[in-house]
């Protein structure tokens, strides 16, 4: 590392220079999870920045989840975040599994409800269709992830709000219960931050930004529609991948 490194003409702030390259060191490995990073005078000698500088640094670095501070040991690299590849139609649990993580849920609620205008908008059903909400907060390796709130078509899947989810996969259920494929899903994500719900639900300190997806599932004939999903992540700790062919 050295002041080389820095670019004193470019119109990029210093501080954003600097934790583009502590972020480039933190993926590719040359910091490893939990190591400590050079502290704010530390970064100030080896680039000849002010302690401020390096500060904000470090400060839009633990923002974005890259480093978590400890109060008077220094900043500290975390755990890499979890890479969700928008490809395939899968579950919770089964992205969980494949990265090694043991999935869980806290259910906070599984009711009938009917007559909710959001659905009947949204899915152009009829107001008097039943469904099924089931709110859960999922956990990874017991971590509060993400809060999911999944709006199921009762008449698929009936009795579905007698089942306790708290150590079972919804689409695993949907399919070995009621002998439901799924077919394809649609899905938007955008950017939040966390509300006062979400930050209490998921034991976060302080609002932090979430990554907030909505799906609606459908069966195989493709345009059934069997599930309208809102789900929110912890940004700090789960990215999307998507690959782009040309
Ligand atoms: C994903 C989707 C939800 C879906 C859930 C099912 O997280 N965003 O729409 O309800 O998976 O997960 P599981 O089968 O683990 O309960």
């Amino acid at each position: 590392m050295s002041q080389a490194e820095v670019s004193r003409k470019s119109p990029i702030p210093i501080y954003h220079q600097i934790k583009e390259l502590l972020k480039e060191r933190i993926e590719s490995g040359f910091f490893d999870t939990h190591e400590c990073l050079p502290s704010e005078r530390e970064l100030g000698e080896m680039y000849g920045i002010s302690r401020m500088t390096a500060r904000r640094a470090l400060k839009e670095l633990e923002g974005e989840g890259y480093v978590y501070r400890e109060q008077g040991k220094g900043s500290f690299v975390a755990e890499p975040k979890l890479r969700q590849a928008l490809l395939h139609l899968t579950s919770f649990t089964e992205d969980m599994r494949k990265r090694g993580l043991d999935p869980g849920a806290k259910v906070l609620e599984n009711q009938v409800i009917e007559g909710d205008k959001e659905l009947v908008d949204k899915l152009g059903v009829l107001p008097e269709e039943k469904f099924v909400r089931l709110q859960r907060v999922r956990l990874a390796d017991g971590e509060p992830l993400a809060i999911e709130t999944s709006f199921l078509r009762r008449k698929f899947c009936p009795e579905l709000e007698e089942i306790d989810f708290n150590n079972e996969s919804l689409y695993r259920v949907l399919n070995e219960r009621y002998g439901i494929d799924l077919g394809r899903a649609e899905q938007t994500v955008e950017a939040t931050l966390s509300g006062e719900f979400e930050t209490q639900i998921l034991n976060i300190e302080k609002a932090v930004p979430m990554l907030s997806t909505e799906r609606i599932t459908y069966l195989t004939d493709g345009e059934t529609v069997i599930e309208y999903a809102r789900s929110t992540y912890r940004a700090d700790r789960y990215k999307l991948y998507v690959e782009l062919r040309r």
